[in-house]
């Protein structure tokens, strides 16, 4: 991979950096398509289980992802633009849909599509040097990569639209007001407490995550009653795994339950 780079930490943690760092990690087709390769194949180790939460981030101390790749976007015409638009749709969907949680470790820019990543992840955290903006409509464009759904659904109408009619960019602190981050950390202990979150999460049963996941994304905009009924089946099919006879019987023996399978 030549805009990528993947490591597996312990306890069943992976990072997946993009490594574009002299255009501040900017998404041209190049790392679209490597994304899309990368996810899918990653993908199939998050469904064994050896891979339970995956963190996603940028290289560099400047960026985590400065947005589309504005000098490939330039010349495009309609069908292009189009084109490039569904690309990078089908990178948004394998996160969102992605197996296991995704942590967005924002360490720097996160613009237009690279905010519009940490959108289709599952939990955002940021360093205090990151900021956040969807600058399209003053690049004579809209968000292209489903930013204005996410963002609206994550932090409400009123500020989605404000972020894209003005184009401002806000600091992390303002991120985290308006809970479009969940933690925010000093640079040098971004890695640290991504790592640790994403441990915390490994911790638990991944059979019982990955369907918490599904759960959580096939509810959005469902009344709540049909969102209830989604989850009960999920729920009882939980039941058929090991991992839950394990915790619960360790839990009435009163003793530690044995690692989480997977199965
Ligand atoms: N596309 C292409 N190249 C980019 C880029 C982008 N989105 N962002 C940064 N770069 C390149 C710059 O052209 C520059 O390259 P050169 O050294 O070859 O000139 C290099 O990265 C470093 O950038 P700057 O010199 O501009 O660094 P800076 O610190 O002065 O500014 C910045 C940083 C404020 C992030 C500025 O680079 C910037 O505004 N970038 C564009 C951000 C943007 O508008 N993103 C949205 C893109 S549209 C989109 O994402 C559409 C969509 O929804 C799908």
């Amino acid at each position: 991979m030549k805009y990528l780079l993947y490591e597996e930490k312990d306890k069943n943690v992976g990072v997946l950096t993009i490594n574009r760092p002299e255009a501040l990690n900017a998404l041209n087709s190049g790392v679209i398509a490597e994304l899309q390769t990368c996810l899918a194949e990653l993908a199939k180790k998050a469904e064994e289980h050896s891979l339970r939460c995956l963190i996603l981030t940028g290289a560099g101390e400047k960026s985590f992802v400065a947005g589309a790749d504005i000098a490939e976007m330039r010349s495009m015409t309609v069908e292009e633009g189009r084109a490039f638009g569904l690309e990078g749709d089908k990178v948004m969907e394998a996160l969102e849909d992605f197996p296991c949680p995704v942590i967005a470790a924002v360490n720097g820019f996160a613009l237009g599509g690279g905010l519009e990543l940490t959108l289709s992840c599952d939990i955002r955290i940021a360093s205090t040097k990151a900021s956040f903006a969807l600058p399209e409509t003053g690049l004579g464009i809209i968000p292209g990569y489903g930013g204005i759904q996410r963002l609206s659904r994550l932090v409400g109408a009123g500020f989605a639209k404000e972020m894209v009619y003005t184009t401002n960019r806000i600091k992390a602190d303002a991120a985290l007001s308006i809970g479009l981050v969940n933690h925010v950390y000093e640079p040098e202990a971004l890695m640290t407490e991504a790592i640790a979150l994403a441990e915390k999460i490994t911790s638990n049963a991944p059979c019982a995550i990955a369907a918490a996941k599904k759960v959580a994304n096939a509810s959005v905009g469902l009344e709540l009653s049909k969102s209830t009924r989604l989850e009960n089946p999920a729920f009882g099919a939980c039941f058929a795994t090991e991992d839950q006879k394990e915790a619960m019987a360790a839990f009435v023996e009163k003793r530690p339950h044995s690692p989480f399978t997977g199965k």
